[in-house]
């Protein structure tokens, strides 16, 4: 991949014309959303709109967070009654192409580095949106381009920065060039972080000293979050989450972030996560509770160091429930979800609503994880829930891990109960 820093080739301009003639394909239907034409490799088609990819960077299992990011920008659209959009990375522009179309962005500023890029990203604009008003294609360094339309007062709903690994250096810029309670989309690609393995590298992206955690996968998306809330602090904002995502394949993981003024005295959910090894308890802890981390099960100096803390780090809500359910409800108008189409993102679309109570402590507990270490047979996961839930616990599937359970009890308690169901026969 191009090594882009520094790399500053024009500045905003409009695009030249020039529509790459279209072929008449034959179109291979995969997946509810990728089409592949057989005779152009280089051609696809995402929620029935065709593009080409040229030589740009593309993924086709990233449509899923395009198809959210839509969503919410459609949400938001519908709320404030206008949508201007930032794509800093937009590679063969199939996000613009789909902010435009599905979204009905009001205009899209489209931007990528690679001016190579240029006739692939007009030509896939011009054949989606020929109203030329609504979009402009450009090929600056993201950070110049943000902090041009800073400087021009020329303010944004949604920025979207579909960036490669841990790069956080485009924070800043983008939230200056953020209307106030606009959306900030980002993403991380860097698993090698959110597991733990370079902390002085996650400390210097993000701020966060981050260990290995059994939830690694979540806490690469606390990460970011928390990386995000630090950054708009210093600028006098606060952000919080819409919702957060993370797909196994990269890995990659994206946050949908709307930036407000913090109200004052207002909590910031922003923290620590400590595991105990031993036990396999998780918990938050608040800055006030520095000094006073440890686990319940080994409160000796001596047994503590199988605990393991990281932070900062977000630690409030993955996702807001109002949010979810707007674009759930968008999708089932839109015929994404429902009647058997969009299983996958419906399903995630509802675990994601799941997993948005307040109650709920960060992190999750793998089932093979408690019963492995209580030397016991589980019981179903649904069952266990259903218990938990009756009990008056927060309990829910996590989006991130397929055989695991998030909840407000305690692993000692869990464990117990879970023993409990297995020895209970079941009628
Ligand atoms: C992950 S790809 C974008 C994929 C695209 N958003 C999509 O959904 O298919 C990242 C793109 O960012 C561009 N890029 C990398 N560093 C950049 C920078 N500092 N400023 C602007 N563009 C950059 C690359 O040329 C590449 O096309
Ligand atoms: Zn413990």
């Amino acid at each position: 991949m191009l090594a882009l820093h520094g790399y500053f080739p024009k500045t905003l301009s409009p695009y030249p014309i020039g529509t790459p003639k279209l072929e008449t394909s034959i179109v291979l239907c995969k997946d509810r959303i990728l089409k592949v034409n057989c005779c152009n490799p280089n051609r696809q088609t995402e929620r029935g709109i065709e593009f080409d990819i040229g030589g740009a960077f593309y993924r086709h299992e990233s449509s899923t967070g395009r198809d959210l990011g839509i969503l919410a920008a459609s949400v938001d659209r519908q709320s404030k009654g206008g949508l201007r959009v930032l794509d800093a990375m937009c590679g063969c522009g199939i996000r613009s192409c789909r902010y435009l179309m599905e979204a009905e962005a009001d205009f899209v500023l489209a931007n990528d580095a690679n001016d190579e890029y240029r006739d692939l990203i007009v030509g896939n604009l011009k054949q989606v949106e020929r109203d030329e008003t609504r979009w402009v294609v450009c090929h600056s360094e993201a950070n110049r381009v943000l902090t041009e339309r800073y400087l021009q007062r020329d303010f944004f709903d949604l920025i979207d920065i579909d960036s490669f690994g841990s790069e956080s250096m485009f924070l800043r810029s983008a939230m200056l060039a953020l209307r106030l309670g606009g959306l900030l989309y980002l993403t991380n690609t860097d698993g090698y972080s959110s597991g733990g393995h370079r902390p002085r590298h996650s400390l210097d992206a993000y701020g966060a000293f981050v260990r290995p955690l059994p939830f690694a996968n979540e806490i690469g998306l606390r990460m970011l979050i928390g990386g995000a809330v630090r950054e708009a602090a210093v600028l006098g904002y606060h952000v919080t989450p819409l919702f957060s995502y993370y797909a196994y394949h990269g890995p990659v993981f994206r946050v949908m972030l709307r930036m407000n003024r913090p109200k004052i005295l207002e909590n910031r959910d922003y923290g620590f996560i400590g595991y105990c090894n031993r036990c396999g308890h998780s918990q938050a802890f608040s800055w006030e509770e520095l000094g006073k981390i440890g686990c319940s099960c080994c409160n000796s100096e001596g047994s503590r160091q199988g605990f393991v803390v990281s932070g900062p780090l977000w630690i409030g809500p993955l996702h807001s429930s109002d949010c979810i359910t707007q674009m759930l409800d968008l999708a089932a108008e839109w015929g994404w979800v429902g009647n058997g189409a969009g299983v996958e993102l419906e399903k995630l679309l509802k675990h994601m609503l799941d997993e948005s109570d307040p109650r709920l402590p960060p992190g999750y507990i793998k089932l093979d994880e408690m019963t492995r270490r209580a030397k016991m047979n589980g019981p179903p996961l649904r069952m266990l829930m259903r218990t938990l839930q009756e009990m008056g616990y927060a309990a829910s599937r996590s989006h991130i891990a397929s055989s695991a359970i998030k909840t407000d009890c305690g692993m000692a308690v869990l464990t117990k109960l879970a023993k409990e169901l297995v020895s209970v026969p079941q009628s």
